[in-house]
Formats: C-alpha cells, sequence, structure tokens
C-alpha cells in the first residue's frame, strides 16, 4: 500500500456498481462523493427520503457524477428485503457492498422486527442485506463486501441472547457489542467465501466529526464541551473515510483483513492494515453470531462453511 493513500487513490471504478448504506450523512456521504469522482456508480441507501435526496443533490454536483437514492431502512427486515429486490431486478452487477450505516449509543429502543436497535441496525440489517445481495456479488467477478467497524469493537462482547431482550441495557457495551459483530460477521463471511473471487474485509474510521453521536444522552454542558471542542479537533469524514475507501478499492486490499487510520491510537492518518481485536474470537464463536444471525433475520445466506 502506498505509505499515503488517500481518496485521490482510489484507482479508475468507471464500469462499476457500488452500494453505500447510510449514504446521506458523514463518512457514508464522504465514500459516496469519493467514488463518484473515481467514475463508479453509486446507490445511495439512505433511510430518509428528505435527506436522501439533499444528499444525492450533493453528490450530483460533481462532474459527471453518476449515482441515484434507494431507500433503505436498516431497522426494518420488510424494508431490507424490498430494497434488495427492488436493487436485484434493476442491476446485473454489485462490485461493492459498502455497510457503513450505523447508530451509536442510542437509548434503548428496538427496530421493527423487536431487536435491540443498535445490533439490529448496525449488524443484523446488513447481515440480511449482504444474504440477499449475495448471489449477485458471487456472480461479479472481484467483488468485495466492507463492514464497517469502529475502535470500540475492542470493548465489544457478544450475547445473542440479547439481541432480542437484553437484560440491562446500556448504550455503550450495546453499541460495542454491534462493532464486535460487524467484525465477526466479516472474518466468517470471509471463511465462507473461499474458492470464489467475492471477498469480506472490513475497516474503521478511527475517530470522525460526524453526526454519529446525536443520540448521546448527556447534558448541556457536556453536549456543548462536543460538539465545540471535541468535534473540531477529529479529522474529517472525507479524510477518515479512508480507510473504507481503501478496503471498498484498493488494489492490495485483501479478504479478512482490516484496515483503519494508521497515526498514533488509530485516530487519524492515512489507512494501513491493522489488527483484529482480542475481543474477536474464532470460528466457535463466529459461527456461533451467524447461526443467532441467520435464526433471528429469517435468511440463509447460500454459501457453505468449509
Ligand atoms: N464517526 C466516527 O468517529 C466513527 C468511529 C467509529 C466507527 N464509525 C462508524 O462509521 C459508520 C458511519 O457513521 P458516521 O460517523 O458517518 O455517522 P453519521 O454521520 O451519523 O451517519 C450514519 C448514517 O447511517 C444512517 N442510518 C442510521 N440508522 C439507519 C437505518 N436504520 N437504516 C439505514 N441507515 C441508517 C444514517 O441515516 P440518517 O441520517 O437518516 O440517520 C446516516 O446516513 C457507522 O457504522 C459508525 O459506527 C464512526
Amino acid at each position: 500500500m502506498k505509505s499515503k493513500w488517500t481518496a485521490e487513490d482510489i484507482p479508475d471504478q468507471s464500469g462499476k456498481t457500488i452500494i453505500v448504506t447510510g449514504a446521506n450523512s458523514g463518512l457514508g456521504l464522504a465514500s459516496a462523493k469519493a467514488l463518484a469522482r473515481k467514475g463508479a456508480h453509486v446507490v445511495m441507501a439512505c433511510r430518509s427520503q428528505q435527506r436522501g435526496e439533499e444528499a444525492l443533490q450533493e453528490v450530483k454536483q460533481i462532474p459527471n457524477a453518476s449515482a441515484e437514492l434507494m431507500l433503505l431502512d436498516l431497522g426494518s427486515l420488510q424494508s431490507v428485503k424490498s430494497f434488495a429486490e427492488g436493487f436485484l431486478s434493476r442491476y446485473d452487477q454489485l462490485h461493492v457492498l459498502l455497510n457503513n450505516a450505523g447508530i451509536m449509543a442510542t437509548p434503548y429502543g428496538t427496530t421493527q422486527d423487536g431487536f435491540e436497535k443498535q445490533i439490529g441496525v448496525n449488524h443484523l440489517g446488513h447481515f440480511a442485506l449482504t444474504a440477499q445481495l449475495l448471489q449477485l456479488l458471487l456472480r461479479t467477478e472481484n467483488s468485495r463486501i466492507v463492514n464497517v467497524s469502529s475502535l470500540a469493537a475492542r470493548n465489544g462482547q457478544i450475547d445473542p441472547g440479547a439481541f432480542r431482550d437484553p437484560k440491562n441495557y446500556k448504550p455503550w457495551p450495546a453499541y460495542n457489542q454491534s462493532k464486535l459483530a460487524n467484525l465477526m460477521f466479516t472474518c466468517e463471511l470471509n471463511r465462507r467465501l473461499q474458492g470464489h473471487s467475492t471477498i469480506a474485509l472490513a475497516a474503521h474510521p478511527g475517530g470522525a466529526s460526524t453526526n454519529l453521536g446525536r443520540n448521546l444522552e448527556t447534558n448541556a454542558v457536556t453536549r456543548f464541551l462536543a460538539e465545540k471542542i471535541l468535534l473540531p479537533l477529529l479529522p474529517s469524514a472525507d479524510q477518515n473515510a479512508a480507510p473504507q475507501l481503501y478496503a471498498a478499492t484498493g488494489p492490495d486490499a485483501a479478504g479478512g483483513h482490516y484496515y483503519g487510520p494508521g497515526g498514533i491510537g488509530e485516530i487519524g492518518g492515512a489507512p494501513k492494515r491493522v489488527k483484529m481485536p482480542s475481543t474477536l474470537g474464532g470460528r466457535e464463536e463466529w459461527e456461533r453470531l451467524w447461526a443467532a444471525s441467520e435464526e433471528l433475520t429469517g435468511v440463509k445466506f447460500a454459501l457453505t462453511p468449509a
């Protein structure tokens, strides 16, 4: 990898179709723009028609950008199914599925299907989406599935029994769990993809100034400090989208690998391959998560485990 890889180094993406989930804000919007600038056709998968349209207009400011909005609410399995059916009816290739959308440390809530909201949106929604697009990904030579995780995965602990009904819900552990699930899903998926040209890989953005903290329950003083002091110090979404863009397009990015910012503490800096956290576990833990995710979502991956 070039030592200072940036979005400028994304290879030509002409002829490629790329889905970005959560493409109307933060890292998703930054990724959509960077990919459109390099010639990809970007399908912006967003849950709000209005926010999606506004973001689409921004992307379309880029000369020759090819992009469209399709509605996707990852907190509803029905919406995931409709999105996948709509996409499959219109496209015969999918080069990259960039599973970027996410929520962080939200107050307790459930998805439409009754899952705890953070595991439901951040992991189960993307799990179901990937399963339903898998055959098309397999038919597209050298396609990639990129899952966006977080440094928070280092503190994650998975308890599939609590995906529906957490006995003792706490916003941060639930976020950490969902981001660890992103990594375990990546590893198990990539393992099952062996023998295919499609790969699964993961990225994390370090810390980036985005809207992710909007749901945090904090007092007015903490909110003021976070918004006026912390956020402006963090790298921009454009800068820290680089690891996920590298995972999505970098010529040397490889299946099962994890990419993050290469600077101190992996908060900022040019992307590099980073270590998976010690919480990742192994095949047994990944398979347990996989089985629970299939059971809860009712989707099955047409892949035979090796
Ligand atoms: N920013 C950071 O420092 C940081 C650090 C580590 C990891 N990450 C990860 O980076 C990813 C992107 O986050 P961000 O920082 O760019 O945050 P953001 O600015 O809040 O963007 C999140 C995106 O996800 C979408 N989303 C939320 N719930 C959804 C749902 N139910 N269905 C479909 N889309 C949904 C949001 O849509 P709406 O606008 O409609 O809500 C928005 O487009 C997340 O996976 C996050 O965990 C971020």
